[in-house]
């Protein structure tokens, strides 16, 4: 079952609305999860350098190309500029890397990865202050980014730029500054975070929406408790009225979560490293939700943001940090 429903964004290109998410798995989880995703029918790759596995991703996209099992253009794959790289000088050398490893000539999206910049040793360590935080790098300026962002369209190294975590006042000081807009905002979305505001400018704006953490992003945990932070996480799949809801239509909480978020105009990007959740992620094009069950999940909205950085402490000192907010540790 192929992921036949596309987004077609501000410049025309096609985004399949499901793709595979990366973060969170090891070279060799990811190796196998690739390829089974690619067996499955995924072609929407999300990876980026901080997760640490463009190389492993890149082994096995060479081995399908090169066994003519699938078209480049028929591949959608979206890697991003990391926070240690923030920075307008950064971003060509940046994106080369990222192509070396993944083994390609363009990447279909490349996004800008957070609103803040950090820095860096030598050895490509995080520096930290006495206290422990990560150093930010309060130089940050997204406008010059952009401009660099833009040359890669120029260049044809990226078919499309966005952007991720930005919020609305970011995305909006980019568009009001830009050549190119930007064709994408990736953010934390489900229906505990629904971010609406946010969403709905976007989409007025014809940046497209992609949903990460749509499922609630439960291997987090393991990031949280290496930070020493104690967080009871809500488990998306276990609410009552979304398994409620999986049992009339004879599918999964899973399969209902992500189908609200591509009902609504939205991409997803589910995790997934097992060969059964990975299908069963992108078989939700043969069920629909009622009006009423769609206004049953939009009105679960708790503003519980899953993903709020605080495992990577420090950043909320940087001026374009936009989710103090949400820190509760
Ligand atoms: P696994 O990789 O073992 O399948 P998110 O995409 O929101 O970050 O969520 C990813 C988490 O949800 C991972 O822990 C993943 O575990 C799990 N997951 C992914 N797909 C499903 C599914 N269909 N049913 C249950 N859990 C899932």
């Amino acid at each position: 079952m192929a992921c036949t429903k596309f987004l077609t964004l501000n410049n025309g290109e096609k985004m399949p609305v499901i793709g595979i998410g990366t973060w969170q798995a090891s070279d060799e989880e990811i190796e196998t999860a690739v390829d089974l995703a690619l067996e499955a029918g995924y072609r929407h790759i999300d990876t980026a350098p901080v997760y640490g596995n463009e190389k492993a991703i890149g082994r096995v996209l060479k081995r399908w190309l090169d066994e003519g099992k699938v078209k480049r253009e028929d591949l959608y794959i979206v890697t991003k500029l990391p926070p240690i790289a923030n920075r307008p000088h950064e971003v060509e050398p940046t994106i080369r890397a990222s192509l070396s490893d993944l083994q390609l000539d363009y990447v279909d999206m490349y996004l800008i990865h957070t609103p803040f910049t950090v820095f860096i040793n030598e050895d490509g360590s995080f520096q930290f202050d006495a206290e422990g935080r990560v150093k930010v790098d309060k130089s940050t300026n997204h406008i010059a980014t952009w401009a660099e962002m833009e040359k890669l369209v120029e260049s044809g190294l990226a078919k499309s730029i966005g952007v991720s975590n930005f919020s609305k006042e970011q995305v909006a000081r980019l568009l009001n500054n830009c050549k190119i807009r930007p064709a994408n905002n990736q953010i934390e979305h489900h229906v505990y975070l629904q971010q609406r505001d946010l969403v709905d400018y976007c989409k007025a704006e014809n940046v497209a929406i992609t949903a990460y953490s749509p499922l609630g992003s439960k291997g987090i945990a393991k990031f949280n408790e290496a930070a020493g932070l104690v967080r009871e996480l809500p488990d998306l799949m276990d609410i009552e009225e979304v398994k409620e809801i999986a049992t009339a239509h004879g599918k999964t909480p899973a399969q209902v979560l992500l189908r609200w978020i591509i009902d609504n105009d939205l991409v997803a990007i589910p995790k997934s490293t097992n060969a059964v959740r990975l299908k069963q992620n992108l078989d939700v094009f043969d069920f629909e939700l009622s009006a009423e069950e769609v206004e049953k999940l939009s009105a679960m909205d708790k503003n519980i943001r899953i993903c709020d950085f605080s495992f990577f402490r420090g950043v909320e000192q940087h001026p374009e940090f936009t989710f103090k907010n949400q820190f509760t540790d």
